[in-house]
């Protein structure tokens, strides 16, 4: 048993780590022929893609994916613990799978994810749930199989989570969600410490991918019919500082733009260290994509130094204007807390001013929600659950208003699209543009899922547009 010690979690030095290539235990392929799988995966894109992995190493030991949990002979909870919500959900769902487990006794139930580095949670589950069969964090993967198989023939509840991260997989399994995009991790972890967030203590320490791993994998995607990769970090723009001296995120895209792939994304990226070259690159490069997520979180400079965001109100603008008279056409978009401890109402009108200024094609908003551990937890909160409710629904007035509006800008002109398919609901084709809006559109020509094709807007929504295909 290896328990999460919240100590560790944050220790931050320079021990080196190596990048090992993985392997799965001969005797344990196929070893479940038959049993089943399901994962319900909460949070980001990097649990998405870490969900992705999870299902290829459970099908490297015989499990076959089941379409509900209902069905599911192995049910996996990839958690999140971002915001409180996302942590009740978890454990909503395990209410759920407590009830299942009297019907079905042999079912086995596993939680992974951010929510099983948290010391509360893992000690909630030995104390509260001893039905969950094993529990795994986010620094060992690569452990899965075998604490699976340890769960089951020793009939025994396995906690296995490190606080510390350990070495990093290269060559893990892959079953992509989808057939023509990607996501490619090329930097774990974050250092930034923002003073809400849980995320460094979850994730652990930046730590990048070596470059040529990355480009390998870049280059199997292209061979495999990949049209579009998202490089994937909770802090893309720290990418390489770990492991060179010469050689940031704004090199890594070029080579990347240089190959033969029609799009290339990345996020997130904090707005701290955005270099000048980086601007450059995503301006010189039509395959990579004029999108750019820069979350701002407040427009106060006084929030933003509480929240330990080491960017004032004004540089971020500047920043923001940088990129926008840099790359033609680009879409910015941007995450936003309210409510932060001792957030006043001059604070907020200051996040509602910048969010005028900028008029974000995207925003996400939440309301500040306290994570046990982070030095924010322990700010007085003084700001009543109505007053943030009522904060957050202004803010969802302009920002909505703004994405309307940008949109209604795009009636008349062509936008390029990755088609996904034909969506059941609208009996339409769907797909998204450069700038990674939703497009519906209807086609005269035959087209097919992973073709790129120019549709001609002709009606304009809140988070979707309608068009046809040119
Ligand atoms: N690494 C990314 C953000 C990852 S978390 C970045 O810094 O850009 C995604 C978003 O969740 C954050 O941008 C923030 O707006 C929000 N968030 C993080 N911690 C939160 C908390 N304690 N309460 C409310 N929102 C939070
Ligand atoms: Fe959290 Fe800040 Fe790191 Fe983003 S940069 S993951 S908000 S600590
Ligand atoms: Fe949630 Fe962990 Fe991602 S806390 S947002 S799943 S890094």
């Amino acid at each position: 048993m290896h328990l999460p010690d919240f100590r560790e979690a944050r220790t931050r030095d320079k021990r080196e780590y190596k990048s090992v290539v993985y392997q799965l235990n001969a005797e344990m392929k196929n070893k479940y022929h038959g049993k089943t799988y399901f994962i319900k995966t909460y949070g980001c894109q990097m649990n998405e893609h870490d969900s992705e992995n999870i299902s290829a190493l459970l099908e490297s030991i015989g499990f076959m994916k089941a379409d509900s949990y209902l069905d599911a002979d192995l049910v996996l909870l990839n958690t999140c613990s971002i915001r409180e919500n996302a942590h009740n959900k978890a454990f909503g769902m395990l209410g759920r799978l407590k009830h299942l487990k009297n019907e079905k006794r042999d079912l086995l139930i596993g939680l992974c994810g951010c929510m099983a580095q948290e010391v509360g949670v893992v000690e909630e589950i030995l104390k509260d749930y001893p039905f969950v069969n094993f529990v795994f964090g986010t620094h060992n993967l690569n452990e899965l199989p075998n604490i699976l198989d340890k769960a089951i023939e020793e009939n025994k509840q396995q906690i296995e989570v490190h606080s510390r991260e350990g070495d990093l997989y290269e060559g893990l399994p892959v079953v992509r969600a989808n057939p023509y995009k990607a996501y490619v991790n090329i930097i774990y972890g974050c250092d930034k410490f923002c003073t809400y967030c849980i995320v460094p203590y979850t994730r652990g320490r930046e730590r990048s991918r070596k470059k040529e791993d990355i480009l390998k994998e870049i280059d199997e995607l292209i061979h495999d019919g990949y049209k579009e990769v998202t490089l994937l970090g909770q802090n893309v723009n720290a990418y390489g500082k770990d492991l060179y001296d010469d050689y940031n995120l704004g090199d890594l895209l070029e080579e990347i733009a240089l190959k033969d792939i029609p799009r290339i994304r990345f996020m997130t990226s904090h707005p701290w260290d955005f270099t000048d070259k980086m601007i450059e690159v995503i301006g010189k490069y039509p395959n990579i994509m004029p999108s750019v997520h820069l979350p701002v979180q407040s427009g106060s400079s006084r929030i933003l130094k509480l929240m330990g965001r080491r960017y004032t109100r004004e540089e971020y603008l500047t920043l923001f204007h940088k990129i926008q008279d840099t790359v033609p056409g680009v879409s910015l978009s941007t995450d936003i807390i309210v409510g932060f401890p001792g957030e006043s109402e001059e604070d907020f009108l200051e996040t509602l001013s910048l969010v005028e200024e900028c008029k974000f094609d995207n925003a996400f908003t939440f309301i500040f929600s306290q994570r046990e551990g982070t030095p924010a937890c322990k700010l007085k909160d003084e700001i009543s659950t109505e007053e943030k409710e009522e904060r957050l629904q202004r803010l969802n007035e302009i920002v909505n208003h703004y994405f309307l509006e940008n949109n209604q800008k795009l009636i008349g002109t062509s936008v390029k699209v990755l088609v996904e398919g034909i969506s059941e609901k609208k009996g339409m084709y769907y797909g998204y543009s450069e700038t990674n809006k939703l497009i519906n559109f209807s086609s005269d020509k035959e087209i097919q899922a992973g073709d790129i094709v120019s549709v001609e807007i002709i009606e304009a929504k809140t988070w979707s547009l309608d068009g046809r295909v040119l």
